[in-house]
Parts: structure tokens; sequence; C-alpha cells
């Protein structure tokens, strides 16, 4: 039996793409796992109205970990559009399957390194190396959410101060998405940050929130964090608003190291951190929770390149490495980012985002080749 068993769920667009880039280069590590591939994405919305099969979270119930792709996900107007005319008026409403996912095995701990590799022509300074973890299962993306907005919630929010003015508005003129952030929640991505920081050696962890406003949520996360530093001597907290930080990432990128951040600004967050350092990509993740985790480049499925082999699969063959780490695989992750950096530095092989004409496919073939040296 193979040490490891890893479902493999493309999805949808480019996520088809990496995959095969990613199969590339798993192969010639001879990595010793069975791959176990499964349904997700656009497709079985289509067809089935649910884009994240039972099917496929048992199949992930099953297996060590898996490597995902990319998946579409439209607005809830479009998505009905689309579905198979016999499944509409049904009750059937689609939901992201990747954060779906993320919800259904706590998958707690959103990771994002965004690391300049030397020789990118399209890095922003070649000194930047940091770290995004951003909260995966709460927030605004909690998905509790309204529209209309119900009679029995507005009777209980109109007893809040700041509510009197929307209690004039039509219930059907409302949509309420609920930012839950619970302590359990921040506490952990908080720790996850300070833990990483200090088994990587890292001097400081920043906190990217907005207490100033968000004066609950934020707040919570900011009284959280602040106690947390304690248990962490030598490590400093540096507590940053979004809309600040978003300026200090295009001045001072170098001087961060790992951030912390909730749900939604984590996800703002990682995207500007991606383009620092080549654009997305570049830029890696890993959904980890306590007893499973997915990994994932952090691009969607770029629909206009679909099927074409022409986006950059070093997001993705950086997942891998991610998830190598994860698996305990240190020498062959060592040598798979090792390789990367050597293509990356090279330069002759190169897709078209950064300057070059080769393919998906190419590209993995001469990180494989360097695999070797
Ligand atoms: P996207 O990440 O798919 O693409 C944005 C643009 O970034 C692309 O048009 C392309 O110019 C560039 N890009 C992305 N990946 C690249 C790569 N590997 N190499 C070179 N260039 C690359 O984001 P977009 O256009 O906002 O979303 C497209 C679809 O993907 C949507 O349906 C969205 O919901 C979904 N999505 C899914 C995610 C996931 O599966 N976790 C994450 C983000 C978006
Ligand atoms: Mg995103």
């Amino acid at each position: 039996m193979a040490r490891h068993r890893i479902a493999i769920l493309p999805g949808d667009g480019i996520g088809r793409d990496v995959m095969d880039a990613a199969k590339i280069v798993l192969d010639k590590l001879k990595l010793d796992a069975e791959y176990i591939p499964g349904d997700v994405g656009w497709e079985f919305w289509k067809s089935e109205g649910n884009a994240l099969p039972e099917r496929t979270s048992k199949l992930l119930r099953n297996t060590d970990c898996c490597l995902f792709g990319a998946i579409t996900s439209k607005s809830k107007e479009d998505s009905e559009k689309e579905l198979n005319p016999e499944l509409k008026d049904k009750g059937y409403s689609y939901y992201s399957p990747i954060v779906k996912l993320r919800q259904e095995f706590n998958l707690h701990t959103n990771m994002r390194p965004c690391k300049a590799y030397k020789g990118n022509p399209l890095n922003f300074r070649d000194d930047i190396d940091l770290v995004v973890f951003r909260e995966n299962t709460e927030g605004l993306y909690s998905g509790v959410e309204y529209y209309p907005l119900p009679d029995e919630l507005m009777a209980v929010l109109a007893k809040h101060p700041r509510m009197k003015r929307f209690t004039t508005v039509p219930l059907e003129d409302i949509a309420l998405s609920c930012r839950i952030i619970t302590r359990t929640g921040a506490r952990t991505i908080i720790r996850q940050a300070f833990e990483y920081a200090r088994k990587s050696g890292r001097k400081n962890v920043t906190l990217v929130e907005k207490p100033n406003v968000l004066r609950e949520t934020g707040g919570l996360m900011l009284h959280e964090a602040r106690d947390i530093v304690s248990e962490y001597p030598g490590i400093e907290l540096q507590e940053v608003n979004i809309d600040a930080m978003c300026m200090w990432l295009v001045k001072n990128p170098q001087d961060y190291q790992v951030l912390v951040c909730a749900n939604l600004f984590g996800d703002i967050t990682s995207d500007l951190c991606a383009q620092l350092v080549g654009g997305l990509g570049f830029a890696p993740s890993a959904n980890i929770g306590n007893n499973y985790a997915i990994f994932e480049p952090t691009h969607g499925s770029a629909p206009k390149y679909t099927g074409q082999y022409k986006v950059n699969p070093m997001a993705m063959l950086l997942t891998v490495k991610l998830m190598l780490d994860y698996l305990g695989e240190s020498e062959l992750s060592g040598r798979l980012e090792e390789a990367i950096a050597r293509v990356i530095k090279e330069g002759k092989i190169r897709t078209y985002d950064i300057g070059g004409n080769a393919s998906t496919l190419e590209v993995a073939e001469e990180v494989t080749r360097n695999l070797a040296l």
C-alpha cells in the first residue's frame, strides 16, 4: 500500500491545466502515494445542483489530504440561470465548494506564503518573504446572509441604536452578510501565525484588522492577539489597519514577515501580496485543519485561459511543495523548491505572465529536469 492517499480535485478552468503540471512533477519526484480523482466544480452544479457532491466529501474523508486546482463561482443570479432546467425551482442554491470544504473539514488556517524568488522579473522587490495567515472558516465568509431581511431578525436588530436609520427601509431592500468571529476562531488563527513565526525564526507578526471601526469583531481579534503575544517572547506584535496595510505593503513590503487576518481581509491582502512577488501565478496556499488539509494555488479558474495550457504552473508547484511539507516529505519538498527557484532564476522557460511563451506543461517539464540536478 502506498504511504500517502491523496485526493485530486482539478475542478474548473485552469485548475485542470495546472493539475496536469502538478502530476508531471509528482510522478518525477516518485512520491509514494496513491492519487484518487474526485468531482468538484461548475459542471456538477449545472448537472446535479451541487458543486460539491457528497461522494467527493466522502472521498476526502478517506484520504490523508487533497490537492485542489480551482473552481468557478458565480453570483446567485448567474448560478440559477445556468442550472439544468429540470432542477430549477427545486430549492438548489449555489455555494462555493472550496468555502464549503474549508468549513466542513474545519480547515481553520489558510497559509499563503509570498516569497520573491531571485530572477523573477515581476518581483516588486527581491527581498520580500512573508506569509499571510488567513482565518478560513468564519468572518464575512461564514455564509450567514439574508436578502430580504427576515421580519424576526429586523425585530432583534432594531434594538441596536445604530440600526434605527434602517428600520424605515423595506425589508426586501436590505441585504445582510454577517461577520461572525468566535474567540476560538480568532485564537486559533493568531496562534498558528505565532507558532509559524517561532518555528521559522521570524521576529514579528502583524495583525491586519480594523478595530477602530469594527469595534466588536475587530476588537476581539485585537484583544486575543495582545493576549497570545505574551506567550511568545522575542516576537513582536504589530497592529495595522487593513486600509493602511495596503499602503504599507506597497511602500515597505520587506518589513513584514507574518501577517494574520480574518477571512475577508486575508483574502484581499493575500492577492495584494501575491502581486508583490510576481502575481497569482506564483502564489501557493494550504488550507490546514487539525485532521485534514487541502492544498490549492491562490488563483481561481481564470476561464479565459481554460485548456490552453498557457498559465503559470508555479503557484501550483509551490502548492505541491506545501503539501510535501505537510506529509513530512521534507527531502522531496526541498528538492522541489530548489528546482523551482532554479527555473525562475535561469529564466529560459517562462509562461506569458513573465514575458515568455512556454506552455504550462513545458514549465513543469523544466522543473522536473532540474529536480535531477
Ligand atoms: P483568477 O485568479 O481566476 O484570475 C485572475 C487573473 O489572474 C487571470 O485572468 C489571469 O490574468 C491571472 N492569473 C490567474 N492565475 C494565473 C496563473 N496561474 N498564471 C498566470 N496568470 C494567472 O480570478 P478571477 O478572474 O477573479 O476569477 C475567475 C473564477 O475563479 C471566478 O469564478 C472565481 O469565483 C473563481 N475563483 C476561485 C478560487 C478558488 O478556486 N479557490 C479563488 C479565486 C477565484
Ligand atoms: Mg481570493
